[in-house]
Parts: structure tokens; C-alpha cells; sequence
């Protein structure tokens, strides 16, 4: 082991398994030996840990797909970080790379690059396109996402309207951009001025709604929409979506792509039933999973990589610094506290 490393690797671990909105309690950090990396492994050293809804599924007994945890688990999270010892013969020390190499400081990689599902498969990082930190957010994850559920299921034209939830977030933002870039008309839905404030002036959206304050969404989403909305891209279910579907146009699209407004349910509202209105408006609604577009990773970052370096896009990021932090941090994306893609910085 190098004289340089510290003796000890830190990790947070799901300590109990929350009912709603996870609290402090349960997660706990953990100290074990920084690992040894084996013939053909490598040692990583955390920079930045991605903070992510997803990893709230990852907590729940049961998830809709995927493996979940159990007590005492290392959390699943994406980390990207520097190559500080390696075995591998395709990896120097100094190499950046990212995964879901799990939340800790020091972790170990075999240099698989099978990435769908969960698996720790990692990918190489060029600092030089840009800063590493946006591998876990515009280049990352989320910019996959953003891309492939937007061109793919939302499909939106120049004139049609488009309305994204969570759209000050790491996906949601990048999406609404995108959908400009496509030459639509962008609503967003989020939950703070500052949020609208960004989304409709930096990021050139049409039309901010607070999904919070607004005493009537559907009236306010007639006003943005007069034609009606051509593409949703659904972050958050729920009664957001239920309105939303209610001002659908013909043959209009949905991207179902995250479920916000249940992260602090315990119990199963009641939903509308909205089949009349996805028959009689002939709605398109599909279900997104970015995993499926694991192989065509590199088309979307590529086009992300162009327009950032164009000035066509911009991106936010929401950094905490310090590992003790990541759990609150977690919390904060639950609870709307970031604007962009939240971070948790261990590496200045
Ligand atoms: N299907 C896939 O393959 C895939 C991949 C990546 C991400 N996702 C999903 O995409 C969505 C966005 O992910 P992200 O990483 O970019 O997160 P994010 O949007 O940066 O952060 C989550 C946001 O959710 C909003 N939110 C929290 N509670 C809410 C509630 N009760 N009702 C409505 N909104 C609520 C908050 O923004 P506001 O201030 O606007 O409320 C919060 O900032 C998530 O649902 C995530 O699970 C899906």
C-alpha cells in the first residue's frame, strides 16, 4: 500500500430502510482497510459521489426493477475519481474514471465496462473535454437520459410544446434545453423562484410554473399551452402527471422517466384513471429506462459535448463538500434542495 494513502476507507451504508423521506438515520459511515487491488484490478480514489433519486429505489424492499439493498449495504452511488494504484493493465495511475463503483472513498475495479443494471462497470473520463465532475451529471447518467428519453419517446418538433417536471434538476434541465435546440416551446415545472428564475432565463425555457404554489395547475398549464402540450417528460407521477394528462393534445407523447412526488409517500394515493383520456386524445406513454441505451452512451455525449462547446446548453451543479455530508446531501435532492446536478465534492 502507498505511503500516501490513509489506512482507513470510509463508506455510508444503509443503516435502516426508510419508510418515505429517508432521514440521517438511516445511514451510518462505516471505516474499513482501504482494499489492496488484485492482479488485473485497480484502485480508485472518489472525487466527487452522484447524488440520485435512483438510489432511493435501491433502499425500498421491493424495487420495480433491479437489485435492492440490504441493511448494512454499501449504498449504490456513482462515484468519478482518480486511478491511484492500478494492476490493470489498461489503467495508469492518474487515469480519471466513473461507476457505480458504490459510495466510499477508495474502491476497487476489475475495469469491467458492463454498466447496465447497476453493475460497477466504469468508463474513462478525458478531463480535458471537461470538468470531471460532469461525468456523473450533463455527460453523464442524467445526460443520457435526458437525451435518449426526450429524442426517443417525447420525439418533440419545432412549434410543438413540451412540458418537463423536476425541470430545474439535473435530467430535467438538459431535457428542456434540448427540446429547444429542437426548436419547441419549453415549460417547466419546479418549485422555487430561483429554480424558475433559472430555467426561464439562463436556459431560455418559455414558461416557469410552481408546481407548489400555483393554486391551479391545470388553469395555469391552459394559459402556457393554449394548443395544448404535444410532449411530457414525466419526472415526478402523481397528481402532477394526472393534470398534465388532462391537457394532452392529439397523438401527443409521454416519457415516463422518474417518480419524484413519491419519494416522501408512504402510502399508495389513489390515482385518476386516465385511460379515457390516453384513448380519446390517442396519447403515447412509455415507460424509460436508461439502461437500455447503455450501448449509444457515447452518441448522446458526444451531442451534449457539441452543444456545451457551442454555448447552447448550460448546466448547474449543486456541490456539498465532505463525505460526512453525503447522506444530507442525498436528502436534499429528495427534498428539492439542489438546482442541477447535486454533488458531493471529497477531492478540492
Ligand atoms: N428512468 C431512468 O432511467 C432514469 C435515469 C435517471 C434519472 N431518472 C429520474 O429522473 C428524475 C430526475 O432525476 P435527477 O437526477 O435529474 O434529479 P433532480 O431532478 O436533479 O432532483 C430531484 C428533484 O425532484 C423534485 N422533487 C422532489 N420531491 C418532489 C415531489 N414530491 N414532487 C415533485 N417533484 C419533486 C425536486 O425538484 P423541484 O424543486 O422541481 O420539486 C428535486 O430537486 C428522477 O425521477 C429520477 O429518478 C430516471
Amino acid at each position: 500500500m502507498s505511503s500516501r494513502l490513509p489506512n482507513m476507507n470510509r463508506k455510508v451504508v444503509m443503516a435502516n430502510r426508510p419508510v418515505g423521506l429517508p432521514k440521517l438515520s438511516d445511514f451510518a459511515i462505516v471505516e474499513a482497510p482501504i482494499p489492496e487491488p488484485k492482479n488485473g484490478e485497480m484502485l480508485v480514489r472518489a472525487h466527487y459521489l452522484s447524488a440520485d433519486p435512483l438510489q432511493r429505489y435501491r433502499m425500498d424492499a421491493v424495487s420495480g426493477y433491479g437489485k435492492v439493498l440490504a441493511e448494512g449495504d454499501v449504498l449504490k452511488g456513482r462515484l468519478v475519481g482518480e486511478v491511484v494504484q492500478s494492476r490493470h493493465p489498461d489503467y495508469k495511475v492518474g487515469d480519471f474514471v466513473e461507476g457505480m463503483l458504490g459510495w466510499q472513498e477508495y474502491a476497487i475495479s476489475d475495469g469491467s465496462t458492463k454498466r447496465a443494471e447497476y453493475a460497477p462497470g466504469i468508463a474513462r473520463v478525458d478531463p480535458k473535454i471537461a470538468p470531471i465532475s460532469t461525468s456523473l451529471g450533463i455527460l453523464g447518467f442524467p445526460g443520457v437520459t435526458a437525451y435518449f428519453a426526450l429524442l426517443e419517446i417525447c420525439k418533440p418538433k419545432a412549434g410543438e410544446t413540451v412540458v418537463i417536471s423536476s425541470a430545474a434538476g439535473a435530467v430535467g434541465s438538459l431535457a428542456g434545453q434540448i427540446a429547444k435546440i429542437m426548436g419547441a416551446r419549453v415549460v417547466g415545472l419546479t418549485s422555487t423562484q430561483d429554480k424558475l428564475d433559472w430555467i426561464t432565463g439562463e436556459l431560455g425555457f418559455d414558461v416557469g410554473i410552481n408546481y407548489r404554489t400555483t393554486p391551479d395547475l391545470l388553469a395555469a398549464l391552459k394559459q402556457a399551452a393554449p394548443n395544448k402540450i404535444d410532449a411530457h417528460f414525466d419526472n415526478v407521477g402523481g397528481d402532477i402527471s394526472d393534470t398534465i394528462l388532462q391537457h394532452m393534445a392529439w397523438h401527443s407523447r409521454i416519457a415516463l422517466v422518474g417518480n419524484m412526488s413519491r419519494s416522501d409517500k408512504t402510502d399508495r394515493p389513489p390515482r385518476m384513471e386516465y385511460q379515457q383520456y390516453l384513448m380519446s386524445s390517442r396519447v403515447l406513454m412509455q415507460g424509460f429506462i436508461v439502461y437500455d441505451y447503455e450501448d449509444r452512451a457515447d452518441e448522446a455525449r458526444r451531442a451534449i459535448a457539441g452543444w456545451l462547446r457551442e454555448g447552447k446548453i448550460k448546466y448547474r451543479e449543486t456541490v456539498v463538500d465532505g463525505f460526512e455530508n453525503a447522506p444530507a446531501a442525498f436528502i436534499s435532492v429528495m427534498t428539492g434542495g439542489n438546482i442541477g446536478k447535486q454533488l458531493v465534492r471529497l477531492v478540492k
